[in-house]
């Protein structure tokens, strides 16, 4: 993924990092449910932002799977967190992943890693996509180890039971996750 190049000259490491992603039109798909987006897949969207030409964060309509959010609602929430970063676009998609971003244009499907409790997960999707779409890499990304612990699904469940995400989430989606799981509000889904 990366050409790396170190010089110890006057005892100074220099380091020269060619991302081998960065051609004129690279896209890259960053897929998830996002439900919610939490700031540990904000900073993933910065770090891969900087990366390729144009990032498309592609939240997965899922019938099957009960979620918190509508698609509308997670889709809206990732618009409202990206609208200062000009090559990040939203959208959602359906079927396979790897069909979709070869749909798209994308060579690279980006995901996070937060621990290696990830990994094993992580390693049986990458490879079945690739097997699927041999011409589709998939890249992971560390979070920031600010947001090592923090998950969609742990905000959710903190916020149901009173407590406080905030610096978690984006503000506008810790208003919305009191709205749905506050005390007052009625019981939804986890
Ligand atoms: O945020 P999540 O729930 O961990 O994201 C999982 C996601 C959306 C990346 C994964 O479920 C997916 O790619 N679904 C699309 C269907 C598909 O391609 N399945 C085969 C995966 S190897």
């Amino acid at each position: 993924m990366f050409l790396f190049s170190v010089s110890n000259a006057a005892n100074e490491y220099n380091r020269v990092i060619v991302p081998s992603a960065q051609q004129p039109g690279s896209i890259a798909i960053y897929p998830g449910s996002f439900d919610p987006l939490t700031n540990g897949h904000l900073d993933v969207i910065g770090r891969a932002s900087r990366l390729v030409d144009h990032l498309v964060v592609s939240v997965l309509r899922n019938e099957a799977k009960a979620a918190l959010f509508t698609v509308d609602e997670r889709t809206e929430m990732i618009r409202e967190a990206v609208a200062g970063r000009p090559n990040v676009s939203v959208e959602s998609f359906d079927g396979l992943l790897a069909d979709y971003a070869a749909r798209r244009g994308a060579r690279l499907i980006i995901r996070g890693i937060r621990a290696i409790s990830d990994y094993e997960y992580e390693l049986q999707m990458a490879l079945m996509n690739r097997r699927l779409r041999p011409e589709v890499e998939t890249v992971f990304l560390l979070a920031g180890e600010a947001f090592s612990f923090v998950s969609s699904r742990l905000v959710k469940e903190v916020v149901s039971l009173g407590g406080n995400v905030h610096g978690l989430v984006p503000p506008a989606v810790e208003q919305r996750l009191r709205a749905r799981l506050g005390r007052d509000s009625s019981p939804a889904a986890l």
